[in-house]
């Protein structure tokens, strides 16, 4: 199992550019799944859960090229026919991907068969609204054996009050209703920029949609959808985390090639910190020296303070002046990092769905271990401050969802290498 090991105390200078967004590309290759024709995605990132979305959609059928050399990014992805309509354990259980080609693969193919996704290093996450609006919709769902088995003639358009606001959710009933007979109308759906995302690949591929990005989406269906390309957004997550490493750091760092918009919570919680940030066009530059101020933050959904940000923000709470309360409010269990980050001396404490963070803390190296994709973004930023080297196992975590991220801090001045197997083999 990969490691990294980081030595703490440089401040990050320069510039760090972003990859396209995982959440976003990941349910536009499963849109893919909606026409015969040929789907060309551009900036996508190269991360593990896009290769198991590789894996899963070719598993099923379709013809995927990667791209080479300069065209790395760009994936083309061809469902003329779906022979095989399952996502098989094997193939989806790191990354709880079959919950995005569900709705997709009935509305194609009439049928689907996918694993149900288990629990997670974050908390429950059930899929319990997606089943519910798909049978609305008119599709039969059985379980066996770990396994959902849907079948439909043709889903039916229906009207769907989301009791809680779900992004994959959303995601997935959004690509059931475009091919559906008749109007969908879904209200109090998730408005992160990776629906919008999904929304603008469905529209070029033929689809009706209005209301993406508010809270109320409708859709009206169409018997068929065709190819399209289509670039996917930054990642948001990535640029926010690079932009905590640079507040962390006391660095001096222009996080290039990302959408400003999409971070406004952050940008407006690391000021009240007394972190400068400035925006010029697809740049922030993040400038942080002198004292930091504590501030308390909760999750919330877009356009509130993402979940995914929440860990990172904890390490650079560690280094602000007085106690920052953080509350999670999506998720019921993701403070899995505290008790790593409490080894390096971050004074921590948990009481329900909120942590008291007291600062400022000297940090020191330890080894450390990832319990998921963003638990270990905070370790990294912890070990950019903690004094000595510090040993982050388990890094495949790290991997799902970053492209090239020790390259990328590297090269804004971060010490920090990848150690293979720690003992060779024989
Ligand atoms: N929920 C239900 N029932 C459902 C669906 C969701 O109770 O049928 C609950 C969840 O248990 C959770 C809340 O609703 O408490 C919100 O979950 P949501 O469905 O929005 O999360 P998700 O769609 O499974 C996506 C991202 C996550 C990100 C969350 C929140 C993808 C592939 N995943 O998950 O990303 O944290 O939205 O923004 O888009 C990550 O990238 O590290 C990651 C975990």
């Amino acid at each position: 199992m990969d490691k990294f090991v980081v030595r703490g105390g440089n401040p990050l200078i320069g510039t760090v550019r972003i990859s396209g967004a995982k959440n976003s590309a990941r349910p536009c290759m499963a849109a893919s799944i909606l026409t015969e024709d040929e789907v060309v995605l551009e900036n996508i990132p190269q991360v593990r859960d896009i290769e198991t979305e590789r894996k899963l959609l070719a598993s099923m059928g379709a013809q995927i090229e990667l791209g080479y050399g300069r065209a790395q990014h760009r994936t083309r992805i061809q469902c003329a026919s779906l022979s095989n309509p399952v996502a098989a354990y094997e193939i989806v259980k790191t990354m709880r991907a079959s919950s995005l080609v569900l709705g997709p693969l009935i509305a194609r193919t009439g049928m689907a068969r996918v694993s149900m996704p288990g629990g997670c290093d974050i908390g429950s996450r059930p899929i319990d609204l997606h089943i519910k609006y798909l049978e609305k919709m008119g599709a039969k769902i059985t379980q066996d054996h770990g396994y959902l088995e849907a079948r439909t003639d043709r889903l039916k358009g229906t009207h769907i009050i989301w009791e809680k606001i779900t992004v994959t959710g959303t995601e997935d009933l959004l690509m059931a209703a475009v091919l559906a007979d008749g109007e969908t109308i879904m209200e109090n759906c998730a408005r992160e920029p990776e629906v919008t995302d999904l929304a603008a690949l469905l529209t070029a591929m033929g689809a009706k949609i209005e209301g993406a990005g508010t809270s109320t989406i409708r859709v009206q269906g169409v018997t068929k959808l065709h190819g399209a390309r289509h670039r996917i957004n930054p990642d948001r997550i990535e640029a926010g985390t690079l932009m905590l490493a640079g507040a962390i750091t006391g660095g001096d760092l222009n996080v290039s090639g990302c959408d400003p918009s999409h971070l406004g919570a952050l940008i407006n919680t690391l000021h009240s910190c007394g972190v400068r940030c400035d925006v010029t066009g697809d740049t922030i530059r993040v400038r942080s020296e002198g004292i930091l101020r504590a501030v308390d933050v909760t999750t919330v959904e877009y356009p509130g303070f993402p979940t995914d940000l929440q860990g990172q923000y904890m390490a650079l709470a560690t280094q602000l002046e007085g106690t920052s309360i953080i509350t999670e409010n999506i998720f019921d269990s993701r403070f899995k990092h505290v008790q790593e980050l409490a080894r390096m001396g971050a004074d921590i404490h948990i009481q329900g769905r909120s942590a008291a963070v007291r600062g400022k803390t000297p940090l020191s190296a330890a080894a450390v271990m990832c319990s998921d994709l963003r638990a270990s973004a905070a370790l990294v930023l912890a070990a950019l401050v903690a004094e000595g080297e510090t040993i982050i196992d388990r890094v495949y975590h790290m991997d799902r969802g970053y492209e090239n991220i020790e390259e990328k801090l590297r090269g804004v001045g971060a010490q920090i290498r990848r150690m293979g197997e720690v003992f060779g083999k024989k």
